[in-house]
């Protein structure tokens, strides 16, 4: 349990830890090249290592250096049979993404999760990975893990996807890299493109446009399983998670006179649906220092405190922002009129139902928020009075409340806030500092 006592001024600068969609793809891509690659920024936390001890568990050396990761892949085909199952914790994008790679392997594996993990759907990824041959089954009629996956050559082609999931469309592209014949994914709806971007900067033939994803080159007539190109290693540097920061975003932007510079974020354009909605909903924010690390676009990111007015949030925008609508939920209560989120359906299947966590937590605190089929309509200019609340073992719900109790009139007492430990160590480090500066 722990409690938080509103904030009466914000103004300062400060940095958020590696993104962690690109800390995954980094250590997964860098053990399956050739050679040793670092990785600098990697974010240090839970769901990493979770990544981490998976590939070493795999026979791969990753080795912390003072100041990066190092590791050395073993190449496309270097991995080995692991010993036991392995255990995933809380992150479905290592099990989503690890899937992938593994369907390609001369071997079996067996993947594991905590509770939350075992029953968020799997299913999506079974169905087409079948599809292009593999041999994977999973509990609940192949739609939970535990997950088992066994040899068998995969086939190239073109996959329809049916959700927009950057989890699923990267399973499959990381697969691909394991199939005979050149391999085309079609997403429904453009999602975060880290994989694509890695997979260019290591040299791997990928071609974009739009919404369609060519993996090889489509005169490659190989026979199903037949071996890939294999791709040598180079550094890597994971920028500032914008999931993160929106936090601190969302913290400053909807009171005038506050004020916040989050440095090095990433502002990949498939991610940053919380500056775009900031912008319109009247917001003061811009991104400073724009640069590239790694192929992924990067700045500093300064919001200044306004007035802000409500705005609809509907399903073409969910994918930019699927992550940070449990803050933009606290962020609407603040800002003049109501705003409705639909088209938000994933958001039921997170690490928690966060819809269902939102209404619960936001309303003990004394906020009108409802639960609407595919979404939730947030009433504004709300007082957060304040109360106590709980995690729902969530991260980005924690996160979340954390800052609702800081805007709060008279502060929260949260419980079950480990779990902030998933993405963010040192959020409560980063508020007191905040209360200092
Ligand atoms: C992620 C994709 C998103 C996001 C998750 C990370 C990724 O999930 O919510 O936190 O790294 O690819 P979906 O692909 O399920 O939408």
């Amino acid at each position: 349990m722990i409690s938080i006592k509103p904030i009466a001024k914000v103004k300062g600068s400060m940095k958020v830890p590696g993104d962690k969609s690109i800390s995954h793809r980094a250590l997964m891509l860098l053990s399956i090249g050739t050679g040793q690659g670092k990785i600098r920024g990697l974010l240090n936390s839970a769901d990493i290592f979770s990544t981490l001890r998976a590939f070493q568990s795999m026979g791969i050396e990753i080795t912390e250096e003072e100041d990066a990761v190092a590791v050395t892949g073993k190449g496309l085909y270097g991995l080995q049979e692991p010993s036991d199952i392995i255990d995933l914790g809380n992150s479905g994008t290592t099990m989503r993404l690890l899937s992938g790679i593994l369907a390609g392997q001369p071997f079996m594996s067996v993947l594991t999760g905590d509770d939350s993990l075992r029953n968020r759907p799997m299913g999506r990824i079974i169905e087409p990975l079948r599809e292009i041959g593999a041999d994977i089954y999973g509990r609940s009629g192949n739609q939970k893990a535990p997950l088992v996956i066994l040899k068998n050559p995969l086939k190239g082609g073109t996959y329809q996807g049916k959700i927009a999931s950057a989890q699923v469309k990267s399973c499959l592209l990381l697969a691909s890299l394991y199939q005979g014949g050149s391999f085309t994914y079609i997403e429904p709806q453009r999602t975060r493109d880290h994989t694509e971007r890695m997979m260019r900067y290591l040299g791997i033939s990928i071609e974009v446009e739009g919404t369609k994803i060519l993996m090889g080159s489509p005169d490659e007539k190989q026979a199903p399983g037949s071996k890939k190109k294999e791709f040598i290693n180079r550094d890597l540097e994971v920028p500032g998670d914008i999931s993160s920061a929106a936090f601190f975003m969302a913290l400053a932007a909807g009171k005038p006179g506050f004020e916040i510079i989050i440095e090095s974020v990433g502002v990949n354009p498939t991610r940053t649906g919380i500056i775009k909605v900031i912008e319109d909903m009247g917001g003061d924010i811009a991104v400073l220092n724009k640069r590239s690390l790694s192929g992924e676009p990067v700045g500093d990111i300064r919001v200044r405190g306004k007035i802000l007015k409500n705005i609809p949030i509907a399903r073409e925008r969910i994918p930019s922002l699927i992550d940070e609508l449990p803050i933009i939920a606290v962020l609407a209560s603040q800002a003049r009129g109501d705003m409705e989120v639909s088209g938000a359906a994933e958001l039921k299947v997170k690490e928690s139902d966060r819809i269902a966590a939102m209404v619960q937590e936001m309303g003990k605190l004394g906020v009108k928020i409802e639960e609407t089929p595919e979404g939730m309509k947030i009433y504004g200019e709300q007082v957060i009075l304040g109360g106590k609340a709980y995690s729902h073992k969530d991260h980005r719900i924690a996160m979340s409340i954390v800052i609702a109790g800081l805007l709060s009139k008279e502060g929260v007492s949260l419980s079950g806030e480990e779990c902030i430990d998933i993405s963010f160590p040192e959020f409560f480090k980063k508020i007191q500092a905040l209360r200092e500066a």
